[in-house]
């Protein structure tokens, strides 16, 4: 881990990160957050919340909302999150996390929420009747982070400007009221192959929880044959693999089956081609 405190900052390094409990979790959860929560609590305090007001910016069955909750903390622990090395919690057991984001809804602008591209994925053209907690959602998880100081979070790739922008917002407060270094400019940790784990049907679309085709991805509670057969059944091209990366760049499908494989075995694509160059799906 990279010490990115600036030199006015001088709190302790600190890792936090959550997952929303709106539905199963599946693959792209697993490697591009769970993996590296367990690889970072050897060596840094961390933090990992499961975040149910996150949720519930859309409609929840409050009973469920409860029970996923809890689902998410075990899937954490299943993961190998260790409670003796990293604090796990609930978001709404600290109301401090939405006097926060109050605080923050005054530092951050109109201009910079109107750019969170996730809002205008997940609201289309139905805008008007979206919940305004929607809008101000990066706002939430600027506070979420920023309450605890954190350093560094590890995320998967589609949280990159939500990461961004709590940057924004930390430096925006910190010269507004004159305190060079009270929070600290975030760092976040995306890279690696499992960063951006795309749909098993369609290799531009993201793997999701929202998605209703459950052939689309691989949930973390699937059995053995049903991820057999789903990665059997997963779209492919006809093409063989080729032996080097670039080749790759217009194959969706293919990239991200390569980048699964690698992420799943603790390697690179690079490596994964250099063992299966010139192989068919069937066999790979
Ligand atoms: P959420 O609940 O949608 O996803 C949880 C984590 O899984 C990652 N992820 C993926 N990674 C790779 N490939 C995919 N297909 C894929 N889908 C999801 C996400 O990047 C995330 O790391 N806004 C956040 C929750 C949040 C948060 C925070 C995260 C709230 N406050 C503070 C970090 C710090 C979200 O909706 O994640």
């Amino acid at each position: 881990m990279t010490d990115v405190r600036p030199a006015v900052y001088s709190g302790p390094q600190r890792v936090f990160s959550g997952v929303q409990p709106s539905g199963d979790l599946h693959l792209g959860n697993y490697l591009g957050a769970l993996v590296k929560f367990v690889a970072m609590q050897d060596d840094a305090e961390c933090l990992y919340c499961v975040v149910d007001q996150h949720a519930i910016t859309q409609w929840q069955e409050p009973a469920k909302l409860t029970a996923q909750t809890r689902e998410i903390a075990a899937a954490y622990l299943a993961a190998g999150v260790d409670p003796a090395k990293a604090i796990i919690f609930p978001q709404s057991a600290v109301p401090q996390h939405t006097e926060l984001a109050w605080i923050f809804q005054c530092v951050a602008r109109v201009g910079w929420l109107d750019r969170m591209t996730q809002f205008k994925d997940k609201v289309g053209k139905n805008k008007e009747r979206a919940s305004v907690g929607l809008y101000t959602y990066p706002v939430l998880q600027a506070a979420d982070i920023l309450l605890y100081k954190a350093t560094h979070v590890p995320v998967g790739e589609d949280q990159k400007q939500h990461l961004e922008l709590t940057r924004d917002i930390a430096a925006k407060f910190n010269h507004d009221f004159d305190r060079p270094g009270f929070f600290p400019l975030t760092e976040a940790l995306i890279e690696g192959p499992g960063a951006r784990i795309m749909s098993l049907r369609d290799g531009s679309a993201k793997m999701s929880k929202s998605d209703p085709s459950d052939q689309s991805r691989i949930n973390l509670t699937d059995d053995a044959d049903t991820i057999a057969s789903k990665i059997r059944r997963a779209k492919t091209d006809p093409a063989p693999l080729p032996d080097h990366i670039e080749a790759l760049a217009d194959r969706p499908e293919a990239t991200n089956l390569v980048g699964m494989l690698a992420a799943m075995t603790g390697t690179n694509p690079a490596s994964v081609l250099a063992e299966f160059a010139g192989s068919g799906f069937g066999p790979f």
